[in-house]
C-alpha cells in the first residue's frame, strides 16, 4: 500500500508527464506548420513516449492500492520563437522533469518505500537519455545556426527511425 505523501507526489508526476505529452505535441505541430517534417517527427514520437511515461505512473498508482487522478492540463504555448529556442525549452524542461522525479526518489528513500525506488530506477535512467538527446541537438543547433536547419531536420528524422 502506498503512503498518501507517496501517492501524492507520484499523481503530481501523473500530471507533469501528462502535461510533457502534450508540449511536445504542441511543438510538433507548429514545426510541421512552419515546414520542419524531422523535427515534427521526433517532436510526435517524443509526445508518445511522454504519454506512455504518464501510463506508467497511473498503472503503478493503481496496482500499488493508491488512485490515480487524471487531471486538467495547462494549455501549452501554440507558438515559439524559432527553433532553437523551441529545443532549449525542451532540455529546461527535461531538467525540471529530472529534478521532479528525483525528489520522489529522495521521498521513497526517507519513507522505506523501496518499491516505489525501484519502479522509479527506470525512470532516472530515462531521464538521463532524454536530456542528453535534447543537449545533443540544442548543441548541434548553436555550432551550426540555421544555415543547417535543412540538413539538421533531415538527420532528426533518421534519428528517430534508428530508435524505432
Ligand atoms: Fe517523461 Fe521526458 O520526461
Amino acid at each position: 500500500m502506498l503512503k498518501k505523501n507517496v501517492e501524492d507526489l507520484c499523481n503530481r508526476q501523473v500530471e507533469r508527464e501528462g502535461y510533457s505529452s502534450i508540449l511536445y505535441l504542441s511543438m510538433a505541430s507548429w514545426a510541421e506548420a512552419n515546414g520542419m517534417a524531422g523535427i515534427a517527427e521526433w517532436l510526435y514520437a517524443q509526445a508518445e513516449e511522454e504519454k506512455d511515461h504518464m501510463l506508467r505512473f497511473v498503472r503503478y498508482i493503481n496496482e500499488r492500492g493508491g488512485k490515480a487522478v487524471i487531471p486538467a492540463f495547462s494549455k501549452p504555448p501554440e507558438d515559439f520563437a524559432g527553433i532553437v529556442e523551441l529545443f532549449d525549452d525542451v532540455l529546461k524542461h527535461e531538467q525540471y522533469i529530472t529534478a521532479s522525479i528525483n525528489e520522489i526518489v529522495e521521498l521513497t528513500l526517507a519513507e522505506k518505500d523501496y518499491s516505489t525506488h525501484n519502479f522509479l530506477q527506470w525512470f532516472v535512467a530515462e531521464q538521463v537519455e532524454e536530456e542528453s538527446s535534447a543537449q545533443a541537438i540544442v548543441d548541434k543547433l548553436k555550432l551550426g545556426g540555421r544555415n543547417i536547419l535543412y540538413q539538421l531536420d533531415r538527420d532528426i528524422m533518421k534519428l528517430r527511425e534508428s530508435e524505432d
